[in-house]
Protein backbone atom coordinates (compact mmCIF):
# COMPACT_ATOMS: atom_id res chain seq x y z
CA UNK A 1 0.00 0.00 0.00
CA UNK A 2 1.56 3.30 -0.76
CA UNK A 3 0.13 5.84 1.50
CA UNK A 4 1.04 8.96 -0.46
CA UNK A 5 0.95 7.96 -4.41
CA UNK A 6 1.24 10.59 -6.69
CA UNK A 7 0.87 13.60 -4.06
CA UNK A 8 3.40 16.14 -4.16
CA UNK A 9 5.13 17.35 -1.37
CA UNK A 10 7.38 19.92 -0.41
CA UNK A 11 9.22 19.22 2.60
CA UNK A 12 11.71 22.16 3.62
CA UNK A 13 15.27 21.87 5.61
CA UNK A 14 15.05 18.39 3.23
CA UNK A 15 18.93 18.15 3.08
CA UNK A 16 19.66 16.60 6.88
CA UNK A 17 18.71 14.74 9.21
CA UNK A 18 14.96 14.93 10.06
CA UNK A 19 13.69 16.61 7.02
CA UNK A 20 15.60 14.05 5.01
CA UNK A 21 14.38 11.51 6.48
CA UNK A 22 10.73 12.64 5.63
CA UNK A 23 11.61 13.09 2.07
CA UNK A 24 12.85 10.03 2.09
CA UNK A 25 10.11 7.79 3.64
CA UNK A 26 7.34 9.95 1.51
CA UNK A 27 8.79 9.37 -1.59
CA UNK A 28 8.96 5.79 -0.55
CA UNK A 29 5.45 5.83 -0.05
CA UNK A 30 4.68 7.05 -3.69
CA UNK A 31 5.17 11.01 -3.40
CA UNK A 32 6.41 13.43 -6.02
CA UNK A 33 8.85 15.79 -3.85
CA UNK A 34 10.56 19.10 -3.81
CA UNK A 35 13.45 18.62 -1.45
CA UNK A 36 13.85 22.56 -0.71
CA UNK A 37 17.10 23.28 1.79
CA UNK A 38 19.05 26.75 2.15
CA UNK A 39 21.66 24.39 0.82
CA UNK A 40 21.84 24.02 -2.60
CA UNK A 41 23.90 21.13 -2.46
CA UNK A 42 22.00 19.67 0.33
CA UNK A 43 19.44 19.80 -1.55
CA UNK A 44 20.86 18.44 -4.58
CA UNK A 45 21.62 15.17 -2.29
CA UNK A 46 18.79 14.27 -0.95
CA UNK A 47 16.52 14.34 -4.60
CA UNK A 48 19.08 12.34 -6.11
CA UNK A 49 19.17 9.98 -3.04
CA UNK A 50 15.58 9.47 -3.99
CA UNK A 51 15.60 9.47 -7.26
CA UNK A 52 18.74 6.87 -7.16
CA UNK A 53 15.98 4.86 -5.05
CA UNK A 54 13.22 4.67 -8.12
CA UNK A 55 11.44 7.83 -6.44
CA UNK A 56 10.82 10.66 -7.80
CA UNK A 57 12.12 14.29 -6.43
CA UNK A 58 13.60 17.42 -7.35
CA UNK A 59 15.74 19.98 -5.31
CA UNK A 60 15.11 23.77 -4.73
CA UNK A 61 17.38 26.01 -3.16
CA UNK A 62 15.17 28.36 -0.35
CA UNK A 63 15.78 29.94 2.55
CA UNK A 64 12.13 29.93 4.51
CA UNK A 65 12.98 33.19 6.07
CA UNK A 66 12.66 34.72 2.67
CA UNK A 67 8.96 34.73 1.73
CA UNK A 68 9.33 35.11 -1.91
CA UNK A 69 11.89 32.10 -1.75
CA UNK A 70 9.17 29.84 0.07
CA UNK A 71 6.28 31.38 -2.80
CA UNK A 72 8.89 30.51 -5.83
CA UNK A 73 9.22 26.84 -4.15
CA UNK A 74 5.86 25.86 -4.06
CA UNK A 75 5.40 27.84 -7.84
CA UNK A 76 7.90 24.97 -8.35
CA UNK A 77 6.13 21.88 -7.23
CA UNK A 78 3.24 23.45 -9.23
CA UNK A 79 4.55 23.71 -12.07
CA UNK A 80 6.74 20.27 -11.97
CA UNK A 81 3.98 18.16 -10.52
CA UNK A 82 0.54 20.40 -11.16
CA UNK A 83 -0.30 20.92 -7.57
CA UNK A 84 0.33 20.67 -4.06
CA UNK A 85 -1.01 18.42 -1.63
CA UNK A 86 1.38 18.09 1.44
CA UNK A 87 3.63 20.65 3.17
CA UNK A 88 6.09 20.00 4.97
CA UNK A 89 7.60 22.73 7.22
CA UNK A 90 10.82 21.75 9.02
CA UNK A 91 13.55 23.24 8.49
CA UNK A 92 14.88 25.04 11.47
CA UNK A 93 17.95 26.00 13.32
CA UNK A 94 19.08 25.91 17.19
CA UNK A 95 20.97 28.82 18.96
CA UNK A 96 24.61 29.25 17.58
CA UNK A 97 26.03 27.45 20.99
CA UNK A 98 24.18 24.88 23.26
CA UNK A 99 23.43 25.79 26.79
CA UNK A 100 23.47 29.23 26.18
CA UNK A 101 21.18 31.37 28.64
CA UNK A 102 19.16 34.27 27.76
CA UNK A 103 21.88 36.68 28.19
CA UNK A 104 24.22 34.97 26.08
CA UNK A 105 21.74 35.69 23.04
CA UNK A 106 22.17 39.01 21.39
CA UNK A 107 19.28 40.85 19.45
CA UNK A 108 20.41 38.94 16.43
CA UNK A 109 21.01 35.72 17.49
CA UNK A 110 17.28 36.07 18.32
CA UNK A 111 16.25 37.64 15.33
CA UNK A 112 17.74 35.04 13.30
CA UNK A 113 15.85 32.47 15.29
CA UNK A 114 12.68 33.84 14.97
CA UNK A 115 13.38 34.56 10.92
CA UNK A 116 14.13 31.06 10.31
CA UNK A 117 12.50 28.87 12.61
CA UNK A 118 9.06 31.25 13.01
CA UNK A 119 8.62 33.19 10.46
CA UNK A 120 10.08 30.15 7.84
CA UNK A 121 7.39 27.96 9.49
CA UNK A 122 4.81 31.40 8.98
CA UNK A 123 5.93 31.63 5.24
CA UNK A 124 5.40 27.89 4.53
CA UNK A 125 2.10 27.89 5.89
CA UNK A 126 1.05 31.19 4.11
CA UNK A 127 1.61 29.61 0.76
CA UNK A 128 0.49 26.56 1.54
CA UNK A 129 -2.69 27.70 2.15
CA UNK A 130 -3.17 30.18 -0.75
CA UNK A 131 -2.39 27.42 -3.01
CA UNK A 132 -4.65 24.71 -1.13
CA UNK A 133 -7.56 27.45 -1.73
CA UNK A 134 -6.77 28.31 -5.14
CA UNK A 135 -6.98 24.51 -5.93
CA UNK A 136 -10.39 24.32 -4.57
CA UNK A 137 -9.84 23.11 -0.68
CA UNK A 138 -8.18 20.44 0.86
CA UNK A 139 -4.47 19.59 1.65
CA UNK A 140 -2.04 18.81 4.66
CA UNK A 141 0.24 20.93 6.55
CA UNK A 142 2.79 18.82 8.92
CA UNK A 143 4.98 21.46 10.78
CA UNK A 144 7.99 20.36 12.83
CA UNK A 145 7.72 21.77 16.29
CA UNK A 146 9.61 20.86 19.47
CA UNK A 147 8.58 19.46 22.64
CA UNK A 148 11.11 22.38 23.54
CA UNK A 149 7.76 24.31 22.66
CA UNK A 150 5.97 22.65 25.13
CA UNK A 151 8.21 22.82 28.62
CA UNK A 152 12.02 24.55 28.85
CA UNK A 153 13.98 21.91 27.51
CA UNK A 154 16.47 23.30 24.83
CA UNK A 155 17.13 26.67 25.69
CA UNK A 156 14.94 29.75 26.26
CA UNK A 157 15.33 31.44 22.82
CA UNK A 158 15.06 28.34 20.71
CA UNK A 159 12.14 26.83 22.86
CA UNK A 160 9.98 30.08 22.52
CA UNK A 161 10.91 30.07 18.52
CA UNK A 162 9.17 26.16 19.07
CA UNK A 163 6.10 27.54 21.20
CA UNK A 164 5.32 29.88 18.17
CA UNK A 165 5.57 26.69 15.74
CA UNK A 166 3.27 24.55 18.16
CA UNK A 167 0.72 27.87 18.51
CA UNK A 168 0.97 28.80 14.93
CA UNK A 169 -0.16 24.61 14.22
CA UNK A 170 -3.29 24.65 16.49
CA UNK A 171 -4.59 28.09 15.35
CA UNK A 172 -4.24 27.75 11.81
CA UNK A 173 -6.05 24.22 12.17
CA UNK A 174 -8.63 26.46 13.62
CA UNK A 175 -8.48 29.02 11.01
CA UNK A 176 -8.87 26.62 8.16
CA UNK A 177 -10.81 23.47 8.98
CA UNK A 178 -13.44 24.98 6.87
CA UNK A 179 -11.53 24.90 3.84
CA UNK A 180 -10.83 21.08 4.64
CA UNK A 181 -7.13 21.91 5.28
CA UNK A 182 -5.56 19.53 8.04
CA UNK A 183 -2.38 21.30 10.32
CA UNK A 184 -0.49 19.06 12.58
CA UNK A 185 3.08 19.17 14.11
CA UNK A 186 5.50 16.22 14.87
CA UNK A 187 7.22 17.69 18.50
CA UNK A 188 10.66 15.25 18.59
CA UNK A 189 12.33 15.12 21.29
CA UNK A 190 16.13 15.50 21.14
CA UNK A 191 17.42 13.36 17.73
CA UNK A 192 20.71 12.90 16.83
CA UNK A 193 21.45 15.51 14.09
CA UNK A 194 23.73 18.14 12.99
CA UNK A 195 21.29 20.71 14.78
CA UNK A 196 21.42 19.42 18.35
CA UNK A 197 24.07 16.82 18.94
CA UNK A 198 25.87 16.25 15.95
CA UNK A 199 27.50 19.54 15.42
CA UNK A 200 29.37 19.34 12.41
CA UNK A 201 29.30 19.99 8.49
CA UNK A 202 29.22 16.58 7.63
CA UNK A 203 26.72 13.94 9.41
CA UNK A 204 28.66 11.46 11.29
CA UNK A 205 26.09 8.87 13.91
CA UNK A 206 27.16 9.13 17.92
CA UNK A 207 29.94 7.06 18.80
CA UNK A 208 29.34 4.71 21.88
CA UNK A 209 29.46 7.35 24.92
CA UNK A 210 27.37 9.84 22.73
CA UNK A 211 24.74 7.22 22.10
CA UNK A 212 24.70 6.25 26.06
CA UNK A 213 23.73 10.04 26.48
CA UNK A 214 21.18 9.81 23.96
CA UNK A 215 19.27 6.68 25.23
CA UNK A 216 19.55 8.28 28.85
CA UNK A 217 17.68 11.42 27.90
CA UNK A 218 14.15 9.56 27.42
CA UNK A 219 12.03 7.44 29.76
CA UNK A 220 12.05 4.44 27.03
CA UNK A 221 15.90 4.38 27.13
CA UNK A 222 16.55 3.83 23.26
CA UNK A 223 17.83 6.52 20.37
CA UNK A 224 15.34 8.62 18.91
CA UNK A 225 15.74 8.83 15.38
CA UNK A 226 15.21 10.77 12.38
CA UNK A 227 13.46 7.76 10.84
CA UNK A 228 10.93 8.05 13.78
CA UNK A 229 10.09 11.38 13.33
CA UNK A 230 9.60 10.37 9.30
CA UNK A 231 7.17 7.93 10.37
CA UNK A 232 4.89 10.10 13.01
CA UNK A 233 5.07 12.70 9.85
CA UNK A 234 3.70 9.88 8.09
CA UNK A 235 0.99 9.41 9.57
CA UNK A 236 -0.37 12.69 9.58
CA UNK A 237 0.57 13.48 6.34
CA UNK A 238 -1.33 10.53 5.05
CA UNK A 239 -5.55 9.37 5.16
CA UNK A 240 -4.51 7.38 7.90
CA UNK A 241 -5.30 10.90 9.88
CA UNK A 242 -8.16 11.46 8.28
CA UNK A 243 -10.15 14.21 10.90
CA UNK A 244 -7.06 14.68 12.81
CA UNK A 245 -5.65 18.06 13.13
CA UNK A 246 -4.06 21.12 15.25
CA UNK A 247 -2.45 18.37 17.87
CA UNK A 248 1.28 18.11 18.39
CA UNK A 249 2.59 14.64 18.35
CA UNK A 250 5.54 14.28 20.45
CA UNK A 251 8.19 11.61 19.24
CA UNK A 252 9.62 11.95 22.67
CA UNK A 253 10.55 8.65 23.82
CA UNK A 254 8.26 9.74 26.99
CA UNK A 255 9.96 12.70 27.85
CA UNK A 256 6.66 14.70 28.46
CA UNK A 257 5.61 12.04 31.01
CA UNK A 258 7.74 12.98 33.32
N1 LIG B 1 17.33 17.33 16.41
C1 LIG B 1 16.53 17.53 17.44
O1 LIG B 1 16.81 17.12 18.59
C2 LIG B 1 15.24 18.26 17.25
C3 LIG B 1 14.31 18.24 18.28
C4 LIG B 1 13.10 18.90 18.11
C5 LIG B 1 12.84 19.58 16.94
N2 LIG B 1 13.77 19.60 15.95
C6 LIG B 1 13.46 20.35 14.73
O2 LIG B 1 13.58 19.51 13.62
C7 LIG B 1 13.79 20.31 12.45
C8 LIG B 1 14.92 19.69 11.64
O3 LIG B 1 16.09 19.74 12.42
P1 LIG B 1 17.21 18.60 12.36
O4 LIG B 1 17.44 18.18 13.75
O5 LIG B 1 16.88 17.62 11.31
O6 LIG B 1 18.47 19.52 11.94
P2 LIG B 1 19.53 19.44 10.74
O7 LIG B 1 20.45 20.56 11.00
O8 LIG B 1 20.06 18.05 10.59
O9 LIG B 1 18.64 19.74 9.45
C9 LIG B 1 18.08 21.01 9.24
C10 LIG B 1 18.08 21.30 7.75
O10 LIG B 1 17.43 22.57 7.57
C11 LIG B 1 18.22 23.34 6.67
N3 LIG B 1 18.02 24.77 6.94
C12 LIG B 1 18.56 25.51 7.95
N4 LIG B 1 18.17 26.79 7.81
C13 LIG B 1 17.37 26.86 6.72
C14 LIG B 1 16.69 27.90 6.08
N5 LIG B 1 16.77 29.18 6.52
N6 LIG B 1 15.96 27.62 4.97
C15 LIG B 1 15.90 26.36 4.49
N7 LIG B 1 16.55 25.32 5.05
C16 LIG B 1 17.27 25.56 6.16
C17 LIG B 1 19.66 22.90 6.92
O11 LIG B 1 20.50 23.22 5.82
C18 LIG B 1 19.48 21.41 7.16
O12 LIG B 1 19.55 20.69 5.95
C19 LIG B 1 14.08 21.72 12.97
O13 LIG B 1 12.92 22.51 12.83
C20 LIG B 1 14.38 21.50 14.43
O14 LIG B 1 14.10 22.63 15.21
C21 LIG B 1 14.97 18.95 16.08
Amino acid sequence: MSLLADRTVVVTGAGAGIGRAIAQLFAQEGANIVCADLRREWAEGASAAIEAAGGTAIPAACDVADPDQVAAVVATAVATYGRLDVMVNNAGIASPRSGMTIEDHTVKDFDHLVAVNGRGVFNGCKEAVRQFKQQGGGGVIVNTGSIAGMISWGGVVYGATKGLVNQLTRALAAEVASDKIRVNAICPGGIWTNLAFAKGEEFRPPDEAEAKVLRSLHPIGEIITPEDCARAALYLACDLSTNVTGILLPVDGGYLTK
